[in-house]
């Protein structure tokens, strides 16, 4: 038997075949069902069965949010945001603020780089000592009286890069804390039903990438947690522990990332193509999304092994053994494509002098498959690749990137996105990503 517990106050009516039927609350937006194991009922007559209802979501100022990076590469998490969200203000190296409808907060789920999202409140710039805490503590308070569901809260800071040691998160817990609490608003430390989160942010973290946005100062930024956005989880899913395993095999992250950048505002994303797809790490992430893919490698061991490791994972993908160089031939013409792959190189090349030649072949290919197509892409680099935002002339794949961009150009496409990331200390790889040059 299946019983359903709801959060929060609102009522909700199930048919005795436990499906809904009302929601007994005007701005419900959403409920979640959570089977829990219940004493089942005595009187063997129950009609229907009274639940609680969630109904978290769009309270303060709607669709206004804040969202917090992890804290890796806080350079690509601004650019993953504006590719699935399209603008967005920064606030923070690490936080983003933008309006978004209800669609796109589902699409930020599958999101590699979004730590925390919050119902936006406001923030603040701290003006060195003279900030006037008493007033934030205030307003931030007064802010989430107003804006807040009904039932219990608790206030949690987060503090995010370098900041003064003067700045103590209690004293924004506690004096926020019993703000709220004087309008009779009950504490609830473990399970609140309304997380208020205090962002205090400062100096960019000290990080390996480099970082076009230098930030110092201190930014508070406050808001609620929305619960109806889930983050991604994941574990259980790396390379080692998939059935099929090779060196080359892209962590879930980075391929889930190399998709996201893909987006591009105002198209629909319908089909991931990866001509190189090895082991199969960015099929798997595509599939995990419901985004078709068209999978190809030119090793039947890599497309055994792609299979294998879809079917672990319950899902189908379209794989096939194939010469990328011809891959046109393959799917034809399609739209909304985007070309997501890790190129061969090194020891993953068929002959190690052709790497260049098989990754523009695939850049002429995917210009016939989808002309309005998105490429998005790792390639690899020298160490020299992380010491300027803007590549200079930083050996890639082998190439000058002066030289090997004139080569991407030639084929139809101009760069859009160029991010040096440290792999170990001598390997960089840059995440590329293409648009149409016409
Ligand atoms: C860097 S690996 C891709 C790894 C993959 N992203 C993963 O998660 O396992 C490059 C792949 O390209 C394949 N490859 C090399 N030359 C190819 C070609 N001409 N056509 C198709 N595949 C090729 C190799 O067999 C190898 O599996």
């Amino acid at each position: 038997m299946n019983w359903y517990a709801f959060r929060n106050t609102s009522t909700a009516t199930l048919c005795p075949d436990k499906s809904l039927i009302s929601i007994g609350v005007a701005g419900a937006r959403s409920f979640k069902l959570h089977p829990i194991s219940c004493p089942p009922d005595t009187s063997g007559n129950v009609k229907a069965f009274r639940v609680e209802v969630s109904v978290s979501g769009w309270r303060g100022r709607m669709g206004h949010f804040a969202l917090l990076g992890v804290g890796w590469h806080s350079w690509l998490f601004r650019e993953e945001m504006r590719a699935i969200l399209g603008e967005a203000e920064v606030l923070h190296p690490r936080i983003v603020s933008c309006k978004i409808e209800e669609r796109t907060l589902g699409r930020l789920s599958g999101s590699a780089l979004l730590d925390e999202v919050l119902v936006l409140g406001g923030s603040y710039e701290l003006d060195g000592s003279s900030a006037d805490y008493g007033r934030i503590f205030s307003e931030i308070g007064d802010w989430a009286i107003n804006s807040m569901g009904t039932g219990s809260f608790a206030v949690r800071t987060r503090k995010i890069g370098e900041l003064p040691i003067s700045l103590s998160s209690r004293a924004f817990e506690r004096s926020i804390g019993r703000h709220i609490s004087k309008e009779g608003r009950i504490v609830d430390l473990e399970s609140p039903e309304n997380e208020i989160v205090v962002i205090i942010a400062g100096s960019n973290d000290i990080d390996s990438h480099p970082e076009p946005y230098a930030f110092t100062g201190t930014t508070i930024v406050w808001g609620i947690k929305e619960v109806d956005w889930e983050k991604e989880d994941f574990s259980g899913r790396s390379p080692t522990d998939r059935p099929y395993f090779k060196p080359v095999s892209l962590d879930p992250r980075q391929a889930r990332l190399l998709i996201s950048l893909s987006n591009k505002p105002g198209r629909d994303l319908n089909t991931i193509i990866d001509p190189f797809c090895g082991t199969g790490g960015i099929a798997i992430e595509g599939c995990l999304q419901d985004i078709e893919v068209l999978a190809s490698d030119l090793d039947s061991r890599m497309v055994e092994g792609s299979i294998s490791n879809l079917k672990w994972l319950g899902r189908e993908g379209t794989v096939v053994k194939h010469d990328a160089s011809d891959i046109f031939g393959l799917w034809g013409e399609r739209k909304g494509c985007s070309f997501v792959f890790d190129p061969p190189y090194g020891r993953s090349s068929w002959r190690s002098d052709d790497s260049i030649e098989v990754f523009l072949s695939v850049l002429k290919e995917a210009k016939k498959i989808d002309s309005k197509g998105v490429v998005s892409t790792m390639l690899p680099a020298g160490p020299e690749a992380l010491t300027t935002v803007s590549l200079g002339d930083a050996v890639v794949m082998g190439k000058p990137w002066s030289e090997l961009v004139s080569d991407i150009e030639s084929v139809g496409w101009i760069v859009h996105l160029l991010c040096p990331v440290r792999v170990h200390r001598s390997l960089v790889r840059v995440i590329a990503v293409f648009y149409p040059s016409d």
